[in-house]
This record gives structure tokens, C-alpha cells and sequence, in this order.
């Protein structure tokens, strides 16, 4: 298995993320978010996305296990929780993919149990047709269909995260 045909060039990545930043800035002027990223995949996106806003954020990172069989959703995992507390503030999940849905769904769980004021996702790539739980995302990048993808952060185990474009596994 290795990366085939591009899905998302480079540069269309940096022109999308350049418009999420801008609009994260916007909608949170008066704040000082929490970027809350999921490790390892999020990181990527997190660095370029940071770098694109005009306001003043923290950042942090979760780490979360999922039993995930192919196709099925199974109970995520929190395997390395946030540094910091999050009680009172204004949380964005930056994640590189929302998939089925529950690993999303197991953090913005936990970030309610301790008590964020408001809780948002930015992810860049939606496979909504995969859904299994439903769950809110406020700033999306693209929407993909039904395929497994590698790069900016996507590993297939644990390879292909460097790549700086989308591409097809095949
Ligand atoms: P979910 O819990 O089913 O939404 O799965 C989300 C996680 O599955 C992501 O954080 C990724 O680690 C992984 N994942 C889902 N689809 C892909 C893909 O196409 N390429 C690489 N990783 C993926
Ligand atoms: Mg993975």
C-alpha cells in the first residue's frame, strides 16, 4: 500500500486553512481559545492552522485509542488528556479527520465534563458518509467521499504523515 493519486493538492490545503483561520479570528475576536488537538494526526493542521489566525490562542492535545474495526464505530479512548484546565473557556477541537464520528464524539464529551464554556470543531477533512455519530463540526475544510486517505498529518500505520498533499492509499 502506498500513496497514489492526489486528492487535495498543497496549495489548495493553504488556501483552505488560510480561510478557516480567518474565520476562527473573526468569530472569536473578543476571546482567547483553546485549540484542544487530536495527537498524533492533528498536528500538522494545528501548526499551519495557528499560523493563519490574528487573535491570541493556547494550545493543547489529547490522545485517544479506538478499538476501531474497519467500518465499525467502536468506544474511543483517552489515552494522554489535556495539560491543562479548560473549565470556563472557549474550546475548537482541531481534528484532521471526523470519520465515524466517536472519536470526536468521546472528546467533546470529556471537554464538557470539565466544564468548557463552549466547545466548537474545526477538522479539514469530513468523510460524512461514513457517520455513526452524530456529532456537530462548526469549521470543516473539504468533504471526502469513502476513501482512505494519507498525508498532512494521515498516516496509514504510522506512514505517509509527512506528505504535504492529500492523497489516495492504493
Ligand atoms: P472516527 O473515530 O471513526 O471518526 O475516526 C477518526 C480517526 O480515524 C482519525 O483521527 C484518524 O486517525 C482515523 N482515520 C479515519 N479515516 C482515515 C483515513 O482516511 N486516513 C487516515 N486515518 C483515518
Ligand atoms: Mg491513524
Amino acid at each position: 500500500m502506498r500513496p497514489g493519486k492526489v486528492l487535495i493538492e498543497t496549495d489548495d490545503i493553504k488556501q483552505r486553512v488560510s480561510e478557516l483561520g480567518e474565520e476562527i479570528s473573526r468569530n472569536y475576536h473578543h476571546e482567547k481559545p483553546v485549540l484542544v488537538t487530536v495527537l498524533k494526526g492533528g498536528v500538522i493542521f494545528v501548526s499551519d492552522l495557528i499560523r493563519e489566525l490574528s487573535i491570541p490562542v493556547e494550545l493543547d492535545f489529547v490522545s485517544v485509542s479506538s478499538y476501531k474495526k474497519r467500518e465499525k464505530a467502536a468506544p474511543a479512548k483517552i489515552v494522554q488528556n489535556l495539560s491543562g484546565s479548560v473549565a470556563g473557556k472557549h474550546v475548537i477541537v482541531v481534528e484532521n479527520i471526523v470519520d465515524t464520528g466517536s472519536t470526536l464524539n468521546r472528546i467533546l464529551q470529556e471537554l464538557k465534563d470539565r466544564g468548557a464554556a463552549s466547545v466548537e470543531v474545526c477538522c479539514l477533512l469530513d468523510k460524512k458518509c461514513k457517520r455513526k455519530v452524530d456529532v456537530d463540526i462548526r469549521y470543516r475544510g473539504f468533504i471526502i467521499q469513502d476513501n482512505f486517505v494519507v498525508g498532512y498529518g494521515l498516516d496509514y500505520n504510522q506512514r505517509f504523515r509527512n506528505l504535504p498533499h492529500i492523497a489516495l492509499l492504493e
